[in-house]
């Protein structure tokens, strides 16, 4: 029997260098650090979009689910990237500050580089779940006292010094190549199912390098002639961690949304021309519009994603719902970015669901007020078919 196996770049999730290999600045012959990472789903969100007034929709709502990932966000992309060329150039060791994700990352693909992991992590700032999958690749965590920002710039001091220890934060070159590969996918993915290229995409932004990889992403293949014109970039910050929106540095960010709690964004300029050149905008939005996506996205759609990636959602639904000016409809597809996974960070999902209307179940009952078996019958049995 014949097989037409197709392909390289047909084969799904067999990670971002294999896929965009001609795209990307590889060194030839190097052999990739991959996890399978990329090829993450393009969610249409049809409920999310009624959440929008109806005379200021868009034609259609993307979500596209980084927390599909093998660590659970888009650092992926960038960090095998950044492990494969540090690799294939002799290093033993990376070292990172990070606010969790970034961090998680790095440990994973360091461990399979089997490569020395240093993580410089603001103490008390990173969720459970990114120290959890640090520690658990072997990486080596240095606790500071003060924030993202102050763990950074010991972090730029050590390598001035330890040049054997390859930095890999978004300063890294390396890594916003690997992270332009989701622009990449939006627009193959909106093009394999005949949608409209993407008139607006909204991100979450901390340090900025992302918005500006993805400003890469579409400009490269704008320049290939894979698209006509850029969509505009919507870059949105929590209003505690905001230094974009206010134009200065924020001293001690504060917000909820623990990954994108940066007062000094390294690519702050180039988040503002990502913008600009594509007429967008930088918008902020309070923790609590964020708590309010995190739960609508989860609620209506399904998707459970970390307090930073709602940020996006967020601020769609801010300047849709006209509580901002600045929203002219697009008429394309609107992409919002989900940059991370929900299990990420379950304790701030149970403490905002505590706090408000709790649903059906919590933590505590689970754990104190349990049902026997037979209430537990008694109980479904008399639930109305179809209702609550
Ligand atoms: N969303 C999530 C879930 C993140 O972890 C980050 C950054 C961002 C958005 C913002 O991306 O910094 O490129 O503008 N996390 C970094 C980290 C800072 O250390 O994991 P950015």
């Amino acid at each position: 029997m014949h097989h037409d196996f197709g392909t390289l770049s047909d084969i799904p999730r067999q990670g971002i260098i294999a896929r965009y290999r001609d795209w990307l600045p590889v060194p030839p012959g190097a052999e990739p650090i991959t996890l399978g990472e990329g090829d993450t789903p393009l969610i249409r969100a049809d409920r999310l979009l009624e959440q929008l007034p109806p005379d200021r929709r868009p034609p259609g709502l993307f979500l596209k689910f980084e927390g599909a990932n093998p660590t659970g966000s888009f650092k992926d992309r960038g960090m095998t990237m950044a492990l494969t060329c540090a690799r294939a150039r002799g290093a033993q060791a990376v070292i990172c500050a990070s606010t969790g994700n970034t961090a998680a990352a790095a440990a994973a693909y360091a461990a399979r580089a089997g490569m020395e992991c240093w993580l410089v992590l603001p103490a008390g700032g990173v969720a459970a779940g990114k120290v959890g999958q640090a520690v658990a690749c072997g990486a080596r965590i240095l606790p500071v006292r003060g924030s993202f920002d102050d763990a950074l710039a010991a972090v730029r001091q050590v390598v001035t010094e330890r040049p054997d220890l390859v930095l890999v934060n978004s300063l890294n070159p390396d890594r916003l190549e690997g992270q332009k590969t989701a622009a990449f996918e939006v627009v193959d993915q909106l093009a394999a199912r005949g949608e409209d290229e993407p008139a607006a995409v909204f991100l979450p932004v901390g340090n900025g390098g992302n918005i500006t990889a993805y400003h890469m992403g579409f400009a490269t293949y704008a320049t290939a002639g894979r698209l006509g014109r850029l969509p505009r970039l919507y870059g949105v910050q929590a209003e505690g961690a905001a230094p974009l929106v206010r134009g200065r540095p924020v001293d001690q960010p504060q917000t909820v949304a623990s990954a994108i709690r940066i007062g000094r964004p390294v690519y702050g300029d180039r988040a503002l021309a990502a913008v600009r050149e594509t007429g967008g905008r930088v918008l902020a939005v309070s923790d609590e519009e964020i708590l309010a996506a995190q739960r609508l996205l989860a609620r209506l759609e399904g998707v459970f994603v970390e307090p930073a990636s709602a940020a996006s959602v967020a601020g769609l639904l801010k300047l849709a719902r006209g509580n901002e000016p600045g929203w002219e409809v697009p008429e394309g597809p609107v992409v919002c970015v989900l940059t991370g996974h929900g299990l990420k960070d379950v304790d701030t999902a149970l403490r905002a669901a505590r706090s408000g209307d709790a649903g059906s179940a919590d933590l505590a009952a689970l754990e104190a007020e349990a049902l026997e078996p037979d209430a537990i019958v008694q109980r479904l049995l008399s639930v109305p078919a179809g209702g609550q």
